[in-house]
């Protein structure tokens, strides 16, 4: 499973990146503005911290428009996946983005039928958004489940299940048992998926009693 970044915070996708965690960065318009940055700077920099995929947001809603910012957002660097909201028009940008052999990510996806279109525009990825389902008291996880499902079935939907909307850790192992390409991943959660407190005991105790020994291996 591949784990993406889920923010435009430059120093914590350094941070994550030095441990190795890092296969690309998702951003959002939300994120971008989060960080009071010009967009364009904070999309460099972020390109120059990781070789691999960047989500980038167009801003538009109109296909044409959509189509107009992906071509200048993918010539930032060419690991650029331009990301377009699930719609008939971003669906319609998707189709001619990904003919020009640019990555796109079809972002604000809610439904299978909705991640149906998405591979057949000939998206690299698509983001259903599992924590907001989950907010709305629907199980964000089956949604996961039918789209791994569905795109099994047919060899030409090669567009990978990005699952975004992470709130905690259990949304990256259940999205990893069903089988999904990608998790994208709030920092504060990729931190959290490495701690528990048994392993910060027993090293406690490995730490005391080779302390005893008082040997040393350097
Ligand atoms: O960036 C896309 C998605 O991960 C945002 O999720 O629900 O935390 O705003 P959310």
């Amino acid at each position: 499973m591949k784990f993406f970044v889920d923010t435009a915070d430059t120093e914590a996708i350094r941070e994550l990146a030095d441990g190795g965690l890092v296969d690309g960065v998702t951003t959002n318009p939300s994120l971008v503005a989060r960080t009071g940055r010009d967009f364009f700077e904070v999309i460099r920099e972020i390109c120059t911290i990781t070789s691999g995929p960047v989500s980038a947001e167009v801003a538009a809603t109109d296909a044409e428009t959509m189509l107009a910012e992906g071509r200048r957002l993918a010539e930032i660097a060419s690991n650029i996946a331009v990301k377009v909201p699930l719609t008939m028009d971003g669906l319609k940008a998707c189709r001619s983005l990904a003919d020009d052999g640019i990555m796109v990510n079809v972002t604000l996806c809610f439904s299978p039928s909705q991640a149906i279109l998405a591979a057949k525009a000939g998206a690299a990825f698509v983001s259903p958004f599992v924590g907001r389902l989950d907010d709305i008291s629907t199980d964000g996880m089956t949604l996961i489940e039918d789209i791994v499902q569905i795109y099994d079935n047919y060899d030409a939907f090669r567009t990978e299940v990005l699952v975004a909307s992470i709130r905690h850790p259990r949304h990256i192992v259940d999205a990893a048992k069903i089988g999904a390409d990608v998790c994208t991943v709030p920092p504060d959660v990729l931190r959290k998926i490495a701690r528990h407190p048994l392993t910060d005991k027993g090293l406690e105790a490995f730490i005391a009693d080779w302390a005893k020994t008082g040997q040393s291996i350097l």
